[in-house]
């Protein structure tokens, strides 16, 4: 195989540099299968690394981009042959292994998720890191007993990545969902399925350790004051997902929330979740949890040269929904 194209991030002597680069296979990743990708997507912890933004990067010089799908280009794991069509999401690409943002990426067999039925590659980099941890969170809340009856489901940064795709697998999976916004895109978020719109920038609070019980369950991307508050006005039983902190990591509360109404608080990490929840959940991302409005989040595809002028608008919180990025596409 001749040198190819990876963006790749180099640390000089604390100084983030990114760009293109040509290289051998032998000179990226580690792993039994190599991927010839066509395409990835870029998520807010990709504008992160690849900016230096944020300490995403666990080493360097490493190729960025978190999430992968492509065809198998060669295998010595025998669970894949040439030409599979496959996903990579998470598992440390593009933090402490050569990541996505290449024209073939080398991983452990053990990463690989065969594409689900009912998705095409695109689609599976359309939802991606955003839509795998949006759809965990749902599964973790429903093995906790989550159903629709107990009420209105609370998604935080709601025109982001994870937020729009949880709005819409909730609203096609039968959850009225409310969506809580710093940016009052109101038309965009009732069209992927959000039946309500709370406004953050006017939103009380009140500081009572319980305060009115609002919420059947929360889906939250902020952390913060606004995670707090969730603890406080979720109903008797509700499941509160934490998967971000775009507005903040630390969380006072008490324990009232938990021996009062028996809130639940559970932790989401997509990276480092077990394969067979992992491939459970990719399961329901081509079936009951497909997002119905995946086409409308995902309205941007951008060539692989055009990834360095969008991490800005990443880190300026600019983005509304997703952008896959075509590597070799079909
Ligand atoms: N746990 C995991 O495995 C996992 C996986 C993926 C992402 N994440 C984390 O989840 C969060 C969201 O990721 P994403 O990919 O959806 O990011 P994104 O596309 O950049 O969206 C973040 C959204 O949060 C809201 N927001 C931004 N700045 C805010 C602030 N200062 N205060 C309150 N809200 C703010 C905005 O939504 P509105 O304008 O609608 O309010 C924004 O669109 C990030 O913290 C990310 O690191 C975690």
């Amino acid at each position: 195989m001749s040198k190819f194209k990876v963006f790749r991030v180099h640390n000089q002597d604390g100084n983030i540099n990114s760009r293109f680069e040509h290289v051998s296979i032998d000179q990226i990743g580690t792993g039994n299968v190599v991927i010839k990708a066509a395409y990835s997507n870029i998520n807010y912890k990709d504008a992160l690394a690849a900016t230096g933004a944020g300490r995403i990067m666990k080493r360097f010089p490493l190729v960025a981009g978190i999430d992968t799908a492509g065809y198998v280009h060669s295998s010595e794991d025998p669970r894949f042959r040439e030409g599979d069509p496959v996903l990579v999401v998470g598992r440390g690409l593009g933090e402490e292994h050569d990541g996505g943002f290449s024209e073939f990426v080398k991983v452990e067999g053990d990463w690989i998720i065969p594409l689900p039925e009912g998705l095409t590659l695109h689609d599976s980099m359309a939802i991606g890191t955003a839509g795998f941890t949006a759809a965990l969170a749902i599964q973790r809340m429903e093995d906790n007993y989550q159903t629709p009856e107990k009420g209105t489901i609370l998604v935080t940064g709601a025109t982001g990545g994870v937020g729009g795709m949880a709005t819409s697998m909730l609203s096609g999976a039968g959850y009225d969902v409310a969506a809580l916004t710093i940016n009052g895109k109101e038309e965009y978020l009732k069209s992927i399925g959000a039946k309500e719109i709370v406004d953050a920038n006017t939103l009380e609070m009140g500081e009572r350790p319980l305060e009115k019980g609002l919420w059947g369950g929360a889906i939250d991307a902020v952390g913060g004051k606004t995670l707090a508050w969730i603890t406080r006005t979720v109903k008797n039983y509700g499941n509160i997902a934490s998967i971000g902190l775009a507005g903040g990591h630390e969380l006072v509360t008490t324990v009232m929330p938990f021996i009062l109404r028996g809130v639940n608080l559970l932790g989401i990490n997509s990276t480092y979740c077990e394969t067979n929840l992992r491939k459970k959940v990719w399961l329901r991302l081509g079936t009951d949890l497909k997002p119905a409005a995946m086409d409308v989040i995902a309205t941007r595809t951008v060539g692989f040269d055009n990834i360095p002028d969008l991490f800005n608008e990443y880190i300026e919180g600019k983005i509304t929904g997703r952008t896959v990025v075509e590597i070799n596409p079909e």
